[in-house]
């Protein structure tokens, strides 16, 4: 299970786009995905410093946002830069009680590939609950890639990136409508509505 403690702010988006040269595409794939719908109540799982909680209210901005995150620090710089928007921002682990629903949105964005996949089956029979019928849950992470890698991700202890296949597979199992948004290489956006 990863604490949080190994994030650190301060540098996080040079750290994160020499790590992931495509993080601002994989984002901005994430916030289309999020296109046609009208969230009211919007969770962010692993929100980090706020860079995908901002991006998602940019684009929603009539909604509030609750995001999740096991990183005090991490948090801590979320809450000074998302001071002015409709944003609260909770320590946890996502393993654990999601907050109460329902939400109408549910973004996830370079979290869940830290989780095994046994516990991302169990994340997505819980988001199912929280969910509202009809909304969405969108990811946007590293992924098990179907042909070798283009991107060159390094991929450390703390990272346990499932296929999209698989994910497909379990988000059905949870009563979602699930398909693939977006890839490049090891990076994807599923999309997928609660029937
Ligand atoms: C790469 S950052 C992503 C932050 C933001 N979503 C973005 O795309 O820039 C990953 C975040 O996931 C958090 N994290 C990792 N494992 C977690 C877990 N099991 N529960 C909650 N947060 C977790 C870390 O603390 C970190 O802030």
């Amino acid at each position: 299970m990863d604490d949080g403690s190994r994030w650190e702010p301060d540098g996080y988006l040079t750290f994160i786009r020499e790590e992931i040269p495509a993080y601002d595409r994989l984002q901005d794939e994430l916030v289309k995905a999020t296109r046609r719908t009208s969230p009211r109540r919007i969770l962010d799982l692993g929100s980090g410093s706020g860079e995908t909680a901002s991006r998602i209210l940019k684009a929603h901005p009539y909604a509030e946002l609750v995001g999740i995150d096991a990183s005090e620090k991490m948090l801590a710089s979320a809450r000074r830069s998302l001071s002015e928007l409709p944003a609260t921002f909770h320590v946890g682990q996502i393993e654990d009680e999601l907050p109460d629903g329902p939400f109408e949105l549910i973004v996830s964005a370079l979290t869940i590939h830290h989780l095994p996949g046994a516990d991302k089956q169990d994340l997505f029979d819980r988001v199912a609950e929280v969910v509202r019928p009809g909304g969405r849950f969108v990811i946007a992470d590293v992924v098990v890639p179907t042909e070798p890698s283009r991107n060159g991700i390094e991929l450390s202890e703390h990272d346990h990136p499932s296929s999209v296949e698989d994910q497909l597979a379990w988000l059905s199992e949870a009563g979602f409508q699930p398909h693939l948004h977006w890839s490049h290489g090891e990076l994807a956006v599923i999309s997928a509505d609660l029937r």
